[in-house]
């Protein structure tokens, strides 16, 4: 058989056009995703926009007002149908996951786990040695830190193989530092074990780091979904780019196809004349120069026209330095970031180039 005969395999997950309505709301409108088995996509939204309502569904701990789920292209669950939520071999964490208090850490690992007794303590110990706790297997949960009772909890998920595990913010109650560790061990376990993950996430940083496709979610609908680098670099709207880092925003009407702004003309094809746009970028896509006797650089073709601005104030954050300008033409407030150190002093005039490929030129929503 050839690979063309071969037909693809279903999704592992695979959610359609799911609607949940609360008092007349809907709160999830219309989601549809598919994840594959090893694959990651992470859930991504504002507080409020529907991210566990849509999770709670897959679980099958809330009902849907239409749509269908489907795993491995069996329908799971429509509005008639259901499969109960403890049949469907779904992987549960959450953010407020209880150990049992009880159980020692190896039969909290086991509790989902049936069949000879050999079998299952050999599967907590495989899980066990895997994040890194084996030589706690016979301790209790209150003798393990924060950290550490998450990877139990992550292996008591993972014990009875599910084809699919949701996470809800999964790492929210760590410390920075331990979270960073916990996700990457968390990230190479769940590649192992082959499960479709399906992670609830409001921070972009967790997204990015985490996900093979991001979803963005927002007002209960998927605004846009792909892989990290597309969603950063090809953001669908404003509140896309803004969602992943700050924004500088330059407002402009078109006139001939071309959207006039302080740093010279932005290409707006297929804008009928006089539409207001905005021109959006990130921070780091600022170019700085020094001030020579009033002059700035020349312009080009990747960076258009220079403008001056004044420096507001600059901030240290650690790997990079922010600073606000004033700019001269029209008083705008615009944010720069530099690798590293760079504190220029406040009253200091500098010119400012954007890098034009990294600019979008949106129309104003
Ligand atoms: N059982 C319910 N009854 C009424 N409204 C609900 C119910 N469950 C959720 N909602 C509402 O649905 C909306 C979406 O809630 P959901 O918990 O899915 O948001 P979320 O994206 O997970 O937010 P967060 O990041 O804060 O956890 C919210 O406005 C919430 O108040
Ligand atoms: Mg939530």
């Amino acid at each position: 058989m050839t690979a063309q005969d071969d037909p693809k395999p279903a999704p592992r997950l695979e959610v359609r056009s799911l609607i949940r309505r609360f008092e007349g709301r809907a709160v999830v409108d219309d989601v549809s995703l598919s994840i594959e088995a090893g694959q990651v996509t992470c859930l991504l939204g504002p507080s409020g926009c529907g991210k566990s309502t849509t999770l709670r569904m897959i679980a099958g701990v809330e009902m849907q007002d239409s749509g269908e789920i489907y795993v491995d292209g069996k329908l799971i669950c429509d509005t008639v149908f259901r499969v109960p939520p403890e049949r469907r071999q779904i992987g549960l964490m959450f953010q407020d996951f209880a150990l049992f208090p009880h159980l020692s850490v190896a039969d909290n690992v086991a509790f989902g786990l049936k069949g000879a007794r050999d079998l299952k303590r050999a599967r907590v110990e495989e899980l066990l040695n895997k994040v890194h706790l084996k030589r706690f297997i016979d301790g209790y949960p209150h003798e393990l830190s924060g950290g550490e009772q998450q990877r139990v909890a992550l292996a008591r998920a993972l014990a009875p193989r599910p084809r699919i595990m949701l996470m809800d913010e999964p790492f929210s109650g760590l410390d920075n530092r331990l979270r960073d560790g916990i996700r990457d061990d968390t990230l190479s376990l769940l590649k192992e074990e082959d499960a479709a993950v399906l992670l609830v996430t409001h921070e972009p940083d967790e997204a990015m780091r985490m996900a093979d496709e991001i979803a963005l979610m927002r007002r209960g609908r998927i605004v846009q979904q792909g892989a990290p680098y597309n969603v950063y670099t090809r953001p669908a709207d404003k509140a896309a780019v803004a969602f992943f880092s700050d924004v500088n925003v330059l407002q402009a009407q078109v006139n001939g196809a071309l959207a006039d702004t302080p740093f010279g003309q932005f290409l707006a094809p297929g804008v009928p004349d006089g539409t207001d746009v905005e021109i959006v970028f990130r921070p780091q896509h600022v170019k700085l120069d020094f001030d020579r006797k009033g002059a700035g650089p020349l312009p080009t073709a990747s960076t258009g026209v220079a403008a001056r601005g004044v420096v507001q104030r600059a901030r240290f954050l650690g790997n990079e330095s922010l600073v606000e300008f004033r700019m001269d033409v029209d008083g705008a407030l615009l944010k720069a970031t530099v690798p590293n150190v760079f504190m220029p002093e406040p009253g200091r005039a500098m010119w400012l180039t954007v890098r034009r490929d990294r600019c979008f030129v949106l129309p104003v929503d």
